[in-house]
């Protein structure tokens, strides 16, 4: 790395350690994670043409879309800190972890109202007999441990180890929503295959970081957060 990217980056990590900073810079991650619900919100209130000809799909779509995208986000965070130097992006995991487990219950919520109208016989058939709701259902559930132990006390009361073989669910969490998209679509599995593709590349980083860290070529991960 270059004199100038290392202090392009220590600067950075500077930056993230105060606390003004970091508040303002929280501050537009809030916004900018819940701009897809206010865009999609307005349109459902407002503007409701705009959602299309099947409005409930149109729905179920976004909101099932910026859940992978927020899971795969929160994946991409240890990477990214990794390959810039800039620790202190740590600081943003959990938030999008728990914008993603936000974004499955908004999911959740829209296919119970929007699909299902509150019907609960249809909506247990749909879970036991529909393949791509069984699994899409089982990463939901399976967010619920982990974002409930997102926190520091949970961290301490867990331990370090525990905390972190816990929080490893997040990959078959992930795994699961790839197979929810890819077993959805009927023909074209572009879209599927571009997250399946984020997911492996995610997955091949930690692997060979680990295959590093055990032939005692660099540190690996840093440990628990
Ligand atoms: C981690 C949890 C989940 C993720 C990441 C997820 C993600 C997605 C994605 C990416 C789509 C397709 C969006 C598109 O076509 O562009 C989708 C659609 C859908 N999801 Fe989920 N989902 C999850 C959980 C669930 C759950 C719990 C249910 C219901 C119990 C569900 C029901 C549906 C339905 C009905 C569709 C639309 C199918 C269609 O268009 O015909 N999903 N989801």
């Amino acid at each position: 790395m270059s004199t100038s990217s290392f202090s392009l980056s220590q600067r950075a990590d500077e930056a993230l350690r105060d606390n003004r900073f970091r508040i303002i810079l929280k501050l537009l991650v809030w916004l900018a994670a819940l701009y897809p619900l206010t865009a999609l919100s307005t349109k459902i209130l407002f503007d409701p043409l705009a959602l299309g000809a099947n409005p409930a799909e149109t729905i179920l779509r976004s909101t099932g879309d910026w859940t992978l995208r927020f899971l795969l986000l929160t994946l991409a965070i240890t990477p990214l800190r990794r390959i810039t130097s800039i620790g202190g992006l740590i600081r943003f995991r959990r938030l999008l972890g728990l914008f993603a487990f936000f974004y499955g219950l908004v999911h959740l919520g829209c296919y119970i109202a929007f699909d299902r109208y509150f019907v609960l016989s249809e909506i247990t058939a749909d879970i036991i007999k529909r393949p791509f709701i069984t699994v899409g259902f089982a990463a939901l559930v399976l967010m619920i441990p982990l974002a409930l132990t997102s926190t520091r006390a949970a961290v301490m009361r867990l331990g370090g180890a525990r905390w972190q073989d816990l929080h490893r669910l997040v990959y078959v969490v992930a795994i699961l929503a790839v197979l929810h998209f890819w077993w959805l679509v009927k023909r074209d599995v572009t879209e599927p295959l571009i997250y399946a593709a984020i997911l492996a590349a995610l997955f091949a980083y930690r692997i060979i970081a680990r295959v590093k860290k055990r032939s005692g070529r660099g540190s690996g991960f840093p440990s628990v957060r």
